[in-house]
């Protein structure tokens, strides 16, 4: 039997198996054993190991009573459950909740400051740990360790809260501890805060380093401000409610100087954070919500995964580099490879595999067509199919609307544009159960949830609208799952 409230890894692994028979559960990204996930938390590679936590509700899958869940792993694609490392304290400033944070290696001893939230405040804890896996946590006597808000800037209050004022991001420069938080701006735009400290529990003021644009309605507030140093630049990013925003630019110890602006992903992706691994790279986790209505997810007892881990950096020209970690090509099994696929004008070919647990790469090429789609998750009848489309000028698009006879599942297209790239496009595509996740020219992102009901909406086809198009190469492979 499964207990109401599973704390330790046996007890949650145990509600993994109630989903085995769930074709719409993510096998290869990491996910929440049951119940609710939000965003990932305390992001570290510590003595080796990957540990991802997250904002997690162990009491259903619905947003409350915020815990940290824990996942650890050895090589990235690999994960395993561990118990809740993070639960609101009765009587603490987090008694309504452990929210988002990081966590630092603090001379050894690994660190972790979130937002802890109760009645009206939304104010800054730490915690600490000397247990080399990170399971048990010690919460600091004189939490909350930022009591107030800052004096010298308005910060948005609301009905709900005092000061929208909250997640952070920490570092250590030369001896001095420096923290992130995100909030908004009374008079309008999110704004991220910047603090100073010599042992992360005296925190100084020091200003905004950057604030949005008051005239655009979701930027009200920026949640999860994370700073990241790619070497000749820097990338802020913050997410304003309905995207992952980020600047490249010029972090100068007070301000940030933005020069570029764009989306981390396209699709469904949330409140990313990265993790600077041994080796030097900066590897990246975003929280994937559903789409599908709060009934479905509740029915389903599970929601909201992680993206797939994605390794950020700077392109030759500047921009930013987005690929899947290299260690996922672990995960490939049975393969079928094509070489020169040349289609005319509506053709189609449907591909042997037949999956909804692949990887799918490929180089795409509009030879003089309109369009070419890629179509995942295919019933044979085409009842039930998702559509990816690339148009001659230069958008991938996701269609939604033909995805799942479910009506509570999401519908409607979403697109980014793909420039810049020489011919032809390098797509990768990872196929999850429901999970679609695009990675275009190694630079844009865009993942999408889908929900076919059919166990037969397995198929994929590629076709070209309105004139002929080229496929140099295209590989499929079966994935395995990973719990
Ligand atoms: C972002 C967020 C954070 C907050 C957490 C609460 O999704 O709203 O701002 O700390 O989730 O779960």
């Amino acid at each position: 039997s499964v207990p109401s409230r599973p704390r330790t890894a046996e007890e949650i692994g145990a509600l993994r198996e109630r989903f085995d028979d769930d074709h719409h559960r993510p096998g290869y990204h990491l996910s929440t054993p049951a119940n609710w996930l939000n965003d990932p938390n305390g992001v570290v590679q510590w003595n080796g190991r990957y540990h991802v936590f997250y904002q997690y509700n162990p009491g259903g899958p619905y947003h409350d009573t915020i815990h940290w869940g824990h996942a650890v792993s050895d090589d990235l694609v690999h994960w395993e459950d561990e118990p809740v490392a993070l639960t609101p304290s009765p009587d603490g400033p987090d008694r309504d909740g452990c929210w988002s944070g990081c966590a630092v290696d603090d001379d050894g001893r690994a660190t972790i400051l979130y937002t802890g939230g109760r009645a009206r405040d939304q104010l800054p804890c730490l915690a600490t740990t000397d247990d080399p896996d990170l399971r048990s946590w010690e919460k600091d006597v004189d939490n909350p360790i930022i009591e107030d808000l800052p004096t010298d800037v308005d910060l948005l209050a609301t009905e709900d809260w005092e000061g929208e004022f909250r997640d952070h991001c920490v570092w250590q420069d030369d001896g001095t501890w420096y923290q992130l938080i995100g909030a908004g701006l009374a008079d309008g735009g999110g704004v991220v805060l910047l603090y100073e400290s010599a042992d992360l529990r005296d925190w100084t003021y020091r200003g905004p380093i950057l604030s949005g644009d008051r005239d655009t309605p979701q930027e009200t507030v920026w949640e999860c401000p994370e700073l990241l140093d790619l070497g000749d630049r820097q990338l802020l990013h913050v997410s304003n409610y309905e995207d992952v925003v980020y600047f490249l630019g010029e972090f100068d110890g007070d301000r940030f100087d933005p020069d570029h602006r764009d989306k981390l992903d396209h699709g469904d992706y949330y409140a990313p954070q990265s993790l600077r691994a041994d080796d030097g790279r900066v590897l990246t986790w975003g929280w994937v919500p559903e789409a599908r209505d709060v009934s479905a997810q509740w029915d389903a007892g599970w929601s909201g995964t992680m993206s797939l881990p994605r390794e950020l950096s700077l392109a030759e020209d500047d921009r930013l580099r987005q690929r899947p970690a290299r260690e996922l090509t672990e995960l490939r099994g049975d393969h079928e490879h094509h070489e020169g696929i040349a289609l005319e004008g509506s053709e189609t070919r449907w591909l042997d595999t037949e999956s909804r647990f692949f990887e799918l790469a490929g180089r795409f090429s509009l030879v003089d067509a309109d369009a070419l789609e890629l179509t995942v998750l295919a019933s044979p009848d085409g009842t039930e199919r998702t559509p990816i489309r690339y148009t001659r000028d230069d958008l991938l698009e996701v269609h939604r609307d033909r995805s799942s006879t479910d009506p509570r599942a999401t519908q409607g297209s979403q697109h980014m544009r793909v420039t810049p790239y020489d011919e032809p496009l390098d797509l990768r595509l990872f196929v999850d159960g429901s999970v679609v996740e695009i990675f275009a020219n190694e630079r844009h992102c865009l993942t999408s949830r889908v929900y076919p009901t059919d166990d037969d909406a397995v198929g994929i086809n590629v076709s070209a609208v309105g004139g002929r198009v080229q496929i140099p190469d295209l590989d499929v492979w079966e994935l395995d799952s990973v719990w």
